[in-house]
């Protein structure tokens, strides 16, 4: 896994990635010499024949280099079962080539034609409330279901047959936004499935039992077959959380199998140049999806991304429902890139789209920043959702490239085109030019893993408990910083050098082995920040049967006592550095130990004096500072993490939340998704090439020192 920051993306045209290990390959996503090819997505399927050659054509002309087909379509591949219908995509395909448009090449698998479920009903999924789901939308089959297989071994075997040589193809998009389109599959066949994979993790019904927990509340098992898929529906009191997460790491391996049954399929019959991929959708709401599972079988994990939503959170400003997460954005590009150490924005909204809470116009100049944003955060591409607005079908209001007239260029495509000429004219550098010190001087770890993320929600302990305002908290803080950040897995090389700081937030379940793995990065001079609830469980997700987070005490040099939960309307006080941070979610109450600082303790409660933040410095220099308490505001963390950046010699910025400052191939780009002006970090004698030193609300700052 490398650093994202490391990846001056030099794979355009005839350049080698040199630096990543699966990221060997060259993307192939532009005949023309660019930082970052930027392409849109096309579904000839949707237009009459006569237009394909128009079309193509003109997003050529208007600087897109590469463009995407097949994605969902199954029915016009493979019209009748077994009759493959190729010419119309290879005719798409001369045109593209006609028009140096490189293509990604997608398999139609989320939407499998109505012969297919018409035949094979037991395919389809069940929801949750146990109602079938049907044919007429897409997501409605099971991922693994042996029947569904055979007909995805099939069309992705003719595509990789007809395809797999073919030089105009650069690469493959598998699937779609992987995951259950009900969340999770409560069929009949599903539950067998599930339970086939839990004889095989536990071998034997008593085993199950003792992980389970099941003498609580009288669930002890007598064989595999009484158990049912653990559904909220059906639980008055809630479900066992053991059994719960065993299901979604099941749901995980099933996906990541899926994926990994086309990867195979393919990497048998298409050349090494093309690559293979798929656009993983927002991390946070598709709990059955661990891209980390399939590092070994794709090339790199692309991701997709629309920022005016509103399921992710802004910074709640008055202008925050047009200018998007960015925040989101950024969390999604350093995740997707953590993978393999490459990544590309897969689908990015080109304007106003239509499944939002609420779909607002995007501000003006905020499309344009968006691309910026990827630039900047080191994509090595950029691919618009979509070309053209459809006239019909369930995503009609949804904006395109072009108008509903299909020749106009619509308001967000000028700013595509805007952004393509800025970004081209971009010298590009001759060679790889080396981070620059100042910024691997705040590089960071965040130390991540999904199931930790699953149990923490499924067992949360309290109502205002929120895993992923944790998770941003400090990863905001760290982006207020400029660090780079690369999320780092148990499997993962914990390097002081490559990073000198590594945050845990509320890693709950630990391994004795992980906690071996965090004392050698401190000893090796590594400055480790741990937060509140990490360790409190073992790796079956049980209590320890000692003192609460016992095996990380040495680790952080101080005793945790207990801790406390409060009414947000009576929240306790923290003291840090002579100011007081209000909490009530989540706080400690510490014991340092000799040697170990004291750095916040408790301003009142009636355990007033004990401690809340310790930090404790280990022989090379290395350190650990553990942080019991989730403020109010973040505030608190925020002035946590600058002070140990600050005094173990990292050089920071001080952006404000919902800006952001990243390098990229010796550019500096600021860019900002507040409500009012900012000030970029560009020093007095920088070149500064778009924008200027005040950034507006959606505005972009670009510039080499
Ligand atoms: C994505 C999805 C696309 C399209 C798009 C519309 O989540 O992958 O297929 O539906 O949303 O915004």
């Amino acid at each position: 896994m490398l650093k994202k920051a490391l990846l001056v993306s030099l794979f355009i045209g005839f350049h080698l990635n040199v630096f990543a290990q699966n990221a060997d390959k060259a993307l192939r996503l532009s005949k023309q010499e660019t930082l970052m090819p930027i392409g849109a997505y096309y579904y000839p399927e949707h237009w009459p024949r006569a237009q394909w050659s128009r079309d193509l054509k003109r997003m050529a002309a208007l600087g897109f280099t590469f463009t995407h087909f097949a994605e969902f379509a199954w029915a016009q591949l493979e019209p009748e079962e077994g009759k493959f219908d190729f010419d119309w995509l290879d005719y798409c395909l001369d045109e593209a080539a006609k028009n140096d448009l490189q293509v990604i090449m997608c398999t139609p698998t989320p939407t499998p034609p109505a012969w297919l479920t018409e035949k094979h009903p037991e395919i389809l999924t069940v929801n949750a409330n146990g109602v079938t789901q049907n044919h007429g939308s897409r997501l409605h089959v099971s991922y693994n279901h042996k029947t569904y297989l055979y007909y995805v071994e099939r069309i992705v075997e003719a595509m990789a047959e007809r395809y797999g040589n073919d030089d105009r193809i650069a690469g493959w998009q598998l699937d779609n936004e992987p995951h259950y389109g009900v969340l999770y599959d409560y069929s009949e066949g599903h539950k067998k499935e599930f339970q086939q994979w839990l004889k095989n993790k536990y071998q034997n019904i008593d085993s199950l039992n003792a992980a389970w927990g099941a003498a609580f509340w009288s669930q002890t098992y007598n064989h595999f077959e009484q158990i049912h898929i653990p559904n909220a529906n059906q639980a008055p009191q809630g479900v066992n959380p053991h059994a719960l997460l065993d299901f979604q790491r099941f749901n995980a391996a099933e996906v990541a199998n899926a994926l990994r049954f086309q990867a195979e399929i393919l990497r048998e019959k298409v050349n090494s140049n093309q690559w293979i991929t798929t656009n993983y959708a927002y991390f946070k709401f598709l709990p059955s999806v661990d891209p980390f599972l399939l590092e070994d079988d794709l090339d790199f994990a692309s991701h997709t991304m629309y920022l005016t939503s509103k399921f992710l959170s802004d910074h709640g400003s008055s202008l925050a429902h047009r200018l998007g997460s960015g925040m989101e954005l950024s969390f999604s590009q350093e995740m997707a890139t953590s993978v393999n150490g490459r990544t590309g924005i897969m689908e990015l909204q080109p304007g106003q789209i239509n499944w939002g809470v609420i779909n607002p116009q995007p501000l003006p100049g905020a499309v344009r920043m968006w691309v910026w944003h990827a630039f900047a955060l080191g994509d090595d591409f950029t691919c618009t959702y979509r070309f053209r607005q459809p006239l019909f079908g369930s995503e009609q209001t949804h904006k395109g490239i072009m108008d509903t007239d299909g020749i106009t260029v619509a308001r967000g495509g000028k700013e595509y085109l805007q952004v393509i000429k800025e970004i081209n004219q971009l010298e590009i550098p001759k060679k790889a030019i080396a981070l620059p010190d100042e910024i691997q001087s705040r590089a960071t770890a965040f130390y991540w893993n999904q199931y930790n993320l699953l149990d923490l929600e499924n067992h949360k302990h309290h109502a205002d408990w929120n895993t992923w305002g944790v998770y941003y908290t400090y990863y905001q803080a760290l982006k207020s910083m400029g660090s780079p950040v690369t999320f780092l897995t148990e499997q993962d090389n914990f390097d002081p050098k490559k990073y000198p700081f590594m945050v845990v937030p509320a890693h709950q379940i630990i391994s004795n082995e992980l906690v071996k793995k965090w004392e050698n990065y401190v000893a090796k001079g590594g400055h480790l920040i741990i937060t509140a609830r990490t360790g409190l469980k073992n790796p079956k997700g049980h209590f320890w049967e000692a003192k609460q987070q016992a095996p990380i005490w040495d680790l952080i040099g101080a005793e945790i006592e207990f801790f406390d939960h409060l009414p947000a309307q009576y929240p306790g006080k923290v003291s840090f550095n002579s100011k007081e941070y209000k909490w009530h979610i989540w706080g400690d109450a510490l014991n340092a130990q000799e040697n170990t600082q004291v750095l916040a303790s408790h301003a009142d409660q009636f355990y007033k004096g004990k401690a809340a933040i310790t930090h404790k410095i280990v022989g090379n220099g290395g350190s650990v500072t553990y942080i019991g308490a989730v403020s109010d505001t973040g505030v608190l963390e925020r002035d946590v993490l600058r002070k140990i950046f600050a005094d173990k010699g990292a050089t920071i910025l001080d952006m404000p939340y919902y800006t952001f400052t990243e390098w990229r191939d010796g550019y500096w780009i600021t860019v900002n998704y507040t409500s009012e002006d900012i000030d970029a970090p560009v020093p007095e004698d920088a070149q500064v090439i778009y924008g200027e030193k005040t950034v507006p609300p959606g505005g972009v700052t670009v510039w080499k020192n």
